[in-house]
């Protein structure tokens, strides 16, 4: 047995011990996103804090929590608050909630962020459909011994973003009428943003949107073949195509201001998984 499948085990039987909810779908809400897990009707809630050897998020105003709801016919698990490599944990414990949600019966994951744009035709308060993404320049959550228990040594990358799930977006996006751009998701460690001629270079390798997540989420539940999807909300144009200085505020700002359309998109594909 491995230690990081230990380590998943002792989380397991934490929240074993607060409910027996089985979640098909696990939910990570980027910054500004949390409040949709306060408009569904919770099943069950257990705080990080709850969970031994559980990392704790110490970025204001990110919550901490597992909240457990249906979502439509929809059990799902959404993590409220989620754990970032820039606040110092390995890139271990900054997947270990999604091996967890995934252990815990989710085989859907949807990945939500606040990214900063740099696609043609980008503008703040745009929601863009994560087609691919490229992880380069973090380190990967996969590196040292592989726990076989969880998948294999060398995953296939080709197909991360799962088609069908795409295709789902689009259509619920449609039938909002909310324009949905799409792209490639860089991510980068933070926590300084970007300068403006990493986000040429990001231009060149071909990502539409740049943000400190997401990228080791998917790794880490590929590798556990979860199907996974999801959507980055631009909160701001990236640095040197604002003429604007970036902050956290703006970010939240700009999301408190997107979200209703945001959770709406969320709410109606989840209740179509
Ligand atoms: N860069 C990186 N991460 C971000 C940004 C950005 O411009 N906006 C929100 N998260």
């Amino acid at each position: 047995m491995s230690q990081i499948n230990d380590k998943i085990d002792r989380c397991v039987k934490c929240i074993r011990e607060k409910t027996d909810f089985i979640p098909k779908v696990g939910l990570v809400l980027g910054s500004g996103l949390g409040d949709f897990a306060d408009m569904v009707k919770a099943e069950a809630i257990v705080d990080y804090s709850e969970i031994d050897g559980f990392p704790l998020s110490t970025v204001a105003g990110h919550k901490g929590r597992f909240v457990f709801a249906n979502v439509g016919q929809t059990p799902t698990v959404i993590m409220q608050g989620r754990v970032h490599f820039y606040e110092g944990y390995s890139m271990e414990d900054v997947v270990l909630p999604i091996r967890l949600m995934n252990r815990l019966g989710a085989k859907i994951l949807f990945l939500t962020n606040a990214a900063g744009g740099l696609g043609d035709g980008f503008t703040s308060g745009d929601l863009m459909l994560i087609t691919d993404h490229i992880s380069s320049f973090v380190p990967n959550p996969l590196l040292g011994p592989n726990a076989d228990e969880l998948g294999v040594r060398f995953p296939d990358m080709s197909e991360v973003y799962d088609k069908e799930l795409q295709e789902l977006i689009r259509n619920v996006a449609k039938a909002q009428d909310i324009s949905l751009k799409e792209g490639v998701y860089l991510q980068f460690t933070g926590p300084s943003y970007e300068t403006p001629s990493e986000i040429k270079m990001a231009k060149l390798l071909g990502a539409s949107a740049v943000g400190m997540s997401t990228a080791v989420e998917a790794v880490a539940a590929n590798h556990m073949g979860m199907k996974i999807c999801g959507i980055s909300f631009i909160s701001n144009l990236a640095a040197g195509i604002s003429k604007d200085k970036l902050s956290h505020e703006e970010v939240k700002a700009c999301a408190d201001a997107v979200a209703p359309k945001f959770q709406g998109l969320v709410r109606a594909v989840i209740e179509s998984m």
